[in-house]
């Protein structure tokens, strides 16, 4: 079921018949007579979700955006009230948000940083910067003696995890492109204290994605906390901020049973008292779990045939929009609404069976769902895919083919809306 809003804006999107005052200007009437393909983004959803996140949270946590999941504007905006901060993962992301977020926290990670990004990174002032690796410490304190300043940061590590389950994608204690082994941490640690405008604030760890068990993440904290605390005694350091990263998952294939987090932070308010972690700022980056529910990418549907023995549904759009189902290799979640349309029993039609749903793109690998039941879907009527709003555009390879772009549609309140189709 689609909430109202998104319901109503679908089928406004396939049932508005053409509106003939765009009829002097070709191009824009071609474009709004072709079968509908569109991002929606429901900004309100968002926000009352990222508020709720906000809210659940013990005292003396924060809550990060990470913007790689996606950075459009009215998302960035609409966050920017709710959220501690902005986390950046380039050079571009970091001019992006700092562009759009003039007043906000931002810090900065990733790997493969250039000179060029670290520089910008002390110029637009970021709060933290998290080191990957030893030569990017050398790197940055050449920089920042060069300009005289002065830089925070966390050291990104990756430690063994042990006994905890492990996600679909984990990245603890195996071989990663990704932060400081443990067994380098006495070398780093060396290396700052001779590094005289680098000031060590803390350690981030981000060592697993799609987490879907609430109480998987909590044993994952309880090993950051510990190991926070062991360092900080084994190393004499007065540290205090733990940056825990993001890695909460969206249970594409289950929606109805997504990650608890209000019982996740309650947990983990009794693990801030255990571990007496209450005057340490511990730090969440989160990107999927904050944005992917809010987004709903909508294609039409241009055409239904079958091809030894399985239905295909053709739709206006595909993976070069939308590629997280191809990323992840699942089959995304998706409703169908209806067109209105009094000659449906005219046009290609599958009832009570399963369909291949997949895009315009020359490609078997075109594919957004295998195999899945549906009550009756016909040509014109649009499928709604769900939890579209976290790397999905932005992740997509858009230039193939040089298919048109997507609508990009922003409902805000009730009655507004902002269209950006640029
Ligand atoms: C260092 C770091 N922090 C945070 C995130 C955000 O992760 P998620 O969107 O799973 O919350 C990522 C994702 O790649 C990451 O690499």
């Amino acid at each position: 079921m689609l909430p109202v809003n998104i319901a109503h804006k679908a089928e406004q999107l396939i049932n508005t018949p053409l509106q003939s005052d765009c009829s002097s200007d070709n191009s824009f009437t071609e474009q709004q007579s072709d079968p509908v393909c569109a991002y929606i983004y429901d900004i309100n959803a968002l926000k009352i979700h990222a508020k709720q996140m906000r809210s659940q949270l013990p005292n003396n946590c924060e809550l990060f955006y990470a913007a790689k999941a996606n950075p459009e504007a009215p998302i960035l905006q609409a966050l920017s009230s709710i959220v501690d901060g902005f986390e950046a993962a380039s050079g571009g992301e970091l001019y992006w948000l700092r562009q759009q977020l003039p007043q906000q926290k931002l810090i900065f990670g990733g790997p493969g940083k250039l000179d060029s990004e670290l520089s910008a990174a002390i110029d637009l002032a970021v709060e933290l910067l998290h080191v990957e690796s030893l030569y990017e410490l050398h790197r940055l304190q050449q920089i920042a003696q060069n300009k005289e300043r002065k830089v925070a940061i966390l050291l990104r590590m990756n430690i063994a995890i042990g006994e905890i389950s492990q996600t679909r994608l984990s990245m603890g204690g195996k071989p990663t492109p990704f932060g400081i082994e443990a067994a380098q941490l006495g070398e780093a640690l060396t290396l700052i204290n001779s590094c005289s405008n680098i000031e060590l604030k803390g350690f981030h760890f981000h060592l697993m994605s799609h987490q879907l068990d609430y109480q998987n993440h909590i044993q994952l904290m309880s090993l950051y906390f510990k190991t926070f605390k062991q360092w900080c005694k084994d190393y004499q350091l007065d540290l205090k901020h733990l940056n825990v990263g993001g890695g909460i998952g969206i249970n594409y294939s289950s929606p109805q049973t997504p990650f608890n987090w209000p019982q996740f932070c309650e947990e983990l308010n009794q693990l801030i008292q255990t571990y007496e972690m209450q005057d340490i700022t511990i730090r969440f980056e989160c990107g999927r779990y904050i944005s992917a529910s809010c987004g709903y990418y909508c294609m039409q549907v241009l055409d239904i045939k079958q091809s030894y023995g399985k239905n295909f549904v053709v739709a206006r759009g595909g993976t070069h929009h939308f590629r997280t189902p191809a990323a992840q290799n699942h089959n995304h979640p998706f409703t169908i609404v209806r067109q209105n349309n009094n000659n449906q029993h005219k046009l290609p039609t599958v009832t009570q069976q399963k369909v291949t749903i997949v895009g315009q793109l020359c490609t078997p690998k075109d594919v957004l769902c295998s195999d899945q039941e549906v009550a009756q879907l016909s040509v014109g009527d649009l499928v709604v895919f769900t939890y579209a709003g976290a790397y999905a555009w932005n992740i997509s390879h858009q230039n193939f083919l040089m298919h048109d772009k997507p609508q990009m549609i922003f409902l805000a309140e009730s009655t507004q809306e902002t269209i950006n189709n640029d």
